[in-house]
């Protein structure tokens, strides 16, 4: 694998899953990773567990509490007494309760971390990457944002969502040189979906998971940016690929498809 063109890298949402495998996967590369999410002792074990050969700074945050993502940046600059290169966004939650999923109520925590908590550091991070026109931005959304499916009304809307500002920022950072990258998954084995009761088809390791996308950014990163270059990261292609071509479906095969493939959950 090429070596990676950054020097330090934000990871939102390191604690556990694909945040935590990226953490160690970059630090193993010789990058400095401030690693953030809410729980300190998670934080300080990630920290721990990519040892003495490599840098992880945990930075415990809580994506929803603006003021303290806002502060949060120079911080972590203090820490690495360097500007800060790159920026992946895994934060994120959902909510699998069948009965409550038309309720502002249940959908709002879901939007607080997976879009406004994204928002929030992008909000924080992006007009210095501008100024100094420089620095990378990932963001993790899901093929669950693709279109509306079973049991995935306010995750799904969520990540549709954070596809959506991916999509629109390409066109304004391309002018500044930042570059922006959304990620696409399919199913991978984390505590996010530990919690499904259903088949999950081509299950990956977090650590494949990583892999894939550490060579993602590199790819785009070292590649110049030009407007969108290497925009998506996606895996496992069998799969998601599948998903891509269920979205150019007209309505009416979609539902049947879709209905008939979930039956029993
Ligand atoms: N696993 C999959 O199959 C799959 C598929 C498609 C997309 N994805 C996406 O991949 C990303 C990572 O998911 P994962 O499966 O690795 O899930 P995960 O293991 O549940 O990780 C979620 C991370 O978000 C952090 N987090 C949650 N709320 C937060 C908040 N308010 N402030 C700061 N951090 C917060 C959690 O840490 P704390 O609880 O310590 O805060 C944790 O580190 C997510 O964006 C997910 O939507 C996953």
């Amino acid at each position: 694998m090429p070596s990676v063109p950054f020097r330090s890298i934000w990871i939102i949402g390191a604690s556990t899953g694909i945040g935590h495998a990226c953490a160690l996967a970059f630090a193993a590369h010789g990058v400095r990773v401030v690693a953030s999410a809410r729980s300190q002792d998670a934080l300080d074990a990630l920290s721990k567990e990519a040892g003495d050969h490599a840098d992880i700074l945990p930075l415990c945050l809580d994506v929803t509490d603006q003021t303290a993502v806002q502060e949060a940046l120079p911080k972590l600059e203090a820490q690495l007494a360097a500007p800060l290169d790159a920026l992946l966004y895994c934060a994120a939650t959902w909510n699998n309760d069948p009965s409550s999923q038309a309720k502002a109520d249940s959908v709002r925590p879901v939007f607080e971390v997976n879009v406004f908590g994204c928002l929030h550091v992008l909000e924080a991070v992006l007009p210095k990457f501008k100024e100094r026109r420089c620095g990378h931005i990932a963001l993790v959304s899901s093929v669950a944002g693709f279109r509306g499916l079973p049991r995935a009304l306010s995750y799904g809307a969520s990540k549709a969502a954070m596809t959506h500002i991916a999509e629109a920022l390409v066109f304004e950072c391309a002018k500044d040189c930042v570059g922006i990258q959304v990620i696409h998954p399919g199913f991978v084995k984390t505590p996010l979906t530990d919690k499904n009761d259903f088949n999950m088809p081509f299950l990956m390791s977090a650590e494949t998971a990583a892999q894939r996308i550490l060579k993602g950014m590199i790819r785009a990163a070292t590649s110049g940016q030009g407007a969108g270059k290497h925009f998506e990261i996606t895996f496992p292609r069998r799969f998601t690929y599948w998903l891509k071509l269920l979205r150019l479906l007209p309505y009416r095969c979609y539902f049947w498809l879709v209905t008939k493939a979930t039956r029993n959950l």
